[in-house]
């Protein structure tokens, strides 16, 4: 891949992932992050992106041969007592290259997949003090959904009785 980017102007593509992507993806989620996940793209590529689920979506945004952004997502019956809709996971775009559209792009084009397949509803959730992807999903349309996420600390394994 291209780590010096793209030249400017380069056309953005959005397309499947391929393997020889991950090294890219996780270049963005760590600058994003700060987080390394050794071995976590490797596992999510082979459950969203091997292509053999039609259900599951990992698509990347391509410029001049470098990736620039990626959106994951699948889409899911009944769960959380919800009718068949489309959940996106993670939508991310390199820091250099956003407010040119390249969030938008990857969201139509996961929601094309999502529509190709029936549903009419998306979902996704996010952190209500991330400002900036709360700034996003609201520029296209996505409102505040009727349900709540619940949750719990767990003491860590091994530190209650026997
Ligand atoms: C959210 C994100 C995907 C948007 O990507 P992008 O390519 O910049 O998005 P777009 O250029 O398509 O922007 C679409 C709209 O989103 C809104 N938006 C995007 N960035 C914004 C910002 N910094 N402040 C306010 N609104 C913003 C705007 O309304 C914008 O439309 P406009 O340019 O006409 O004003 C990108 O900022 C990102 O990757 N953020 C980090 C995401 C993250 O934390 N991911 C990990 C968990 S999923």
């Amino acid at each position: 891949m291209n780590a010096a980017g793209p030249a400017p102007g380069a056309a953005v593509r959005v397309r499947n992932v391929q393997a020889g992507d991950l090294e890219d993806v996780a270049a963005i989620d760590l600058e994003i992050t700060r987080q390394p996940k050794p071995g976590y793209w490797a596992e999510i590529y082979q459950r969203y992106g091997s292509g053999r689920r039609q259900q599951r979506f990992f698509l990347v945004a391509e410029a001049g041969g470098r990736i620039e952004g990626f959106v994951i997502g699948e889409v899911r019956d009944w769960e959380f007592g919800s009718p068949r809709c489309g959940w996106v996971f993670a939508i991310s775009v390199r820091p250099g290259e956003r407010l040119a559209g390249i969030g938008s792009r990857l969201l139509e084009a996961i929601c094309d997949g999502f529509r190709r397949l029936g549903v009419t509803k998306v979902r996704t959730m996010l952190s209500r003090d991330n400002r900036l992807i709360l700034s996003f999903f609201r520029s296209q349309g996505m409102m505040a959904a009727p349900f709540i996420p619940l949750e719990i600390d767990l003491e860590p394994a091994g530190s209650g009785p026997a």
